[in-house]
């Protein structure tokens, strides 16, 4: 079973699985289709995370993060004191793209076919074209001032309106660079004739990545970080993501809970809030790039920790954290999570950072470029695009991953069986998203389906606020947590999340983002 946010994406690894290929050949082919049928989150110009985890027990975190280009530099966003937009839009705010070589080195390692053969139905799709849905079509209109300002618009603007609803739309010079990869191997795009027309674009739209930017790339194959819930054991995502530490620190205080209050109660949205907010902060001013930065994992990830946090909460009042602006963005990732007959697993979170990235776009080669350097802290102590304060520990430095908050996790049953595969796009909203599904599940008792569909909330220390989704507290829940000094922060909705689960009854249950698209695809 495949869950992810396309359709057709999700298809394309069940052809492939049908084909013969495990959960790594299949989460390949369709992190390859999503760059064509979902190019808001790409991603073959953006990074990623991908946790693994093989029948026979191996598991495996892969950081295929993007890098800051040697040439940047920590101030490099401020002018005269101010933050300007350049982390987020134009050619200045790309990191240099992990994802082809993190997907091809995941297949290396594990997978069982050729790269050539997964990339098959992402170089259809691409060549031969798809048929435009309204979930595409309303996004390139949201996004159209800012893409036709770079070479994307005459692609996905072609009379200067996105492709109509219905209509058939091809992509062939992705399709071109796309079987460039596929012939030549993740070396067409880190030093052959892609990574000339990434250069040149750079050159174009006044960029900093090199060709040396490019060449000494490399994915991280890291240890998965492993925690435990409940008697489940997770398999999630250590540094230069912090989505694993800070959940992990999250569920640890929960569980010094011996029952967690009902779902719909003012203690239960309560605890959240202050566990999620402790775990923030924590998160905002320790974590960064392992490689630049100490960062205390065992202590965090510690039981004994989340007792001494834990134990600072008090059951009626909300603890007030000191308090910064936010302001918000359009944004995009994308997640899949995958299972094959035999048991194998594999959660990938990967994304371009904001909607379709930074929205730099590689003339002729026909994608689209990140702006993940807004992930760092552009200026320290200010917040970033998701409200986000960070601070020294994820300045910018050269050749440095900005800290994420992508998730990407595993979750086996107190047996010891795989249980279920699940992760999200959303920014920081992606931890406290995924724990509260996971939760859903473990502690309230729900069906898979019911733990996606229940209003989520979310707490990122700063802003000091609770954000949940609009007629997602009851009256009575809402008018308590005031009374305890919480500020509560209406909003639309919050993360994208796609799981699968065990069935109680034998098989897997996928359930992808009832707030967005996307489709389960099994057979
Ligand atoms: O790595 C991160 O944490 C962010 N770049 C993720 C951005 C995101 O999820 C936006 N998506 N909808």
């Amino acid at each position: 079973m495949v869950v992810s946010n396309s359709d057709l994406a999700s298809e394309a690894g069940v052809e492939i699985m049908k084909r013969g290929g495990n959960a790594v050949d299949a989460a390949v082919a369709t992190g390859f289709a999503l760059e064509v049928t979902y190019p808001a989150a790409g991603n073959i110009g953006g990074g990623g995370f991908m946790i693994i985890r093989m029948a026979d027990g191996r598991a495996a975190a892969l950081d295929y993060r993007e890098i800051a280009p040697l040439a940047a530099t920590r101030d490099m966003y401020v002018e005269n004191g101010k933050l300007t937009d350049r982390s987020l839009v134009g050619a200045l705010a790309v990191g240099v793209p992990g994802s082809v070589a993190g997907m091809a080195e995941a297949l290396r390692k594990y997978g069982t076919m050729s790269l050539h053969d997964v990339m098959q139905p992402a170089i259809r799709l691409a060549r031969d074209g798809f048929v435009v849905d309204s979930a595409l079509n309303r996004s390139l209109t949201y996004s159209a001032t800012r893409i036709k300002q770079f070479a994307g618009g005459k692609v996905f603007y072609p009379n200067g309106a996105p492709p109509a609803v219905g209509s058939v739309f091809r992509q062939p010079d992705l399709a071109r660079t796309l079987t460039l990869i596929a012939d030549q191997g993740p070396a067409a795009f880190y030093t052959g004739p892609i990574a000339d027309q990434i250069v040149a674009e750079m050159h174009h739209d006044g960029g900093i990545i090199t060709k040396e930017d490019l060449a000494r790339y490399r994915p991280i194959w890291r240890d998965a970080l492993v925690g435990t819930y409940r008697g489940y054991t997770l398999y999630t995502m250590p540094p230069s993501s912090s989505g694993g530490i800070t959940m992990l620190e999250t569920l640890n205080q929960l569980e010094t809970w011996p029952k967690l209050p009902d779902f719909n109660s003012a203690e239960y949205k309560h605890l959240l809030a202050e566990t999620f907010q402790r775990a923030f902060i924590d998160r905002n001013t320790k974590l960064g790039d392992p490689a630049f930065v100490n960062v205390p994992t065992a202590e965090l990830t510690s039981k004994a920790y989340a007792r001494k946090l834990a134990s600072t909460i008090d059951p009626a009042h909300a603890t007030p954290v000191p308090a910064f602006a936010t302001g918000p963005e359009p944004i995009h990732t994308t997640h899949y999570s995958v299972v094959d007959a035999h048991g194998n697993a594999v959660a990938t979170t990967t994304t371009l950072n904001g909607g379709y990235g930074s929205k730099t776009f590689v003339d002729g080669a026909g994608f689209f470029l990140n702006n993940e350097m807004d992930d760092f802290a552009a200026q320290p102590g200010k917040p970033n695009q998701f409200g986000l304060v960070q601070g020294e520990a994820d300045a910018v430095q050269p050749g440095k991953r900005p800290l994420s908050a992508m998730s990407p996790t595993v979750v086996l049953d107190p047996n010891g069986k795989l249980f279920m595969v699940v992760g999200a796009a959303g920014g920081p909203t992606i931890i406290t998203g995924v724990a509260q599904v996971i939760l859903n599940v473990i502690d309230q008792h729900m069906s898979l389906a019911d733990a996606m569909y229940a209003p989520r909330m979310h707490d990122q220390a700063w802003p000091d606020a609770i954000t949940f989704e609009r007629g997602g507290f009851t009256t009575s829940a809402a008018d308590s947590l005031q009374q305890m000094g919480h500020h509560l922060d209406p909003t639309g909705s919050l993360t994208d999340v796609n799981a699968l689960m065990r069935d109680a009854r034998g098989g897997w249950v996928g359930v992808y983002e009832p707030r967005a698209t996307g489709e389960a695809a099994g057979y």
